[in-house]
């Protein structure tokens, strides 16, 4: 499978743009990582593109979420890690965290949540002039976009990374998509 495949069959599955928009930002991040410790960037970075692929076809229900999806980018020709890392994203099926792959996509998920919601409450709405340093500011904000899960943020220790080199790595490769983004 290429980029392109994946692409097309994320417009398939997958009207919302901003649902999109956060598998792009995901994808960078996950890019980025991968370059960040040597390890297979298209494998990584299609992982990343693709983990919320079924999130419409399962309608919010969190008992199908990323099962679904799993099926789905196996179906396309993805790796069994890739597989993998997709299916336990979503904590909901008990399946751990095993590879560096999934603790990858695990914990950047929600960043790229964080990354975006920092960015829409700057009064020019645009990644460009955002900095790292409000970034963490916002990270310990409990209350601001509640809902990109701090601990599972915080997990990039699992994979080797403090928490500050984390965010300026995940800023900076969402930023160098912000054309993409429209942000
Ligand atoms: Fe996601």
């Amino acid at each position: 499978m290429n980029r392109e495949e994946a692409l097309d069959s994320i417009k398939a599955n997958v009207e919302n743009e901003n649902m999109v928009k956060h598998m792009l930002a995901t994808e960078a991040i996950m890019r980025a990582l991968a370059r960040r410790f040597d390890e297979d960037e298209e494998e990584w970075g299609l992982t990343g593109l693709l983990h919320d692929i079924d999130v419409e076809l399962t309608e919010g229900d969190m008992r199908s979420h990323s099962k679904l999806g799993a099926d789905l980018v196996r179906e396309l020709g993805a790796s069994e890690a890739m597989a993998h890392a997709i299916l336990c994203h979503n904590k909901r099926h008990g399946v751990s965290l095993e590879t560096k792959l999934d603790k990858a996509l695990f914990c950047t998920d929600p960043l790229t949540g964080l990354i975006i919601a920092a960015t829409l409450v700057r009064p020019d709405k645009k990644l460009a002039g955002l900095e790292a340093s409000s970034v963490k500011k916002k990270f310990k904000e409990k209350s601001f976009a509640a809902g990109a899960n701090r601990e599972q943020i915080a997990l990039c220790s699992e994979i080797g990374l403090e928490l500050d080199e984390f965010i300026e790595l995940g800023l900076a490769a969402v930023q160098g998509i912000a054309a993409d983004l429209g942000l």
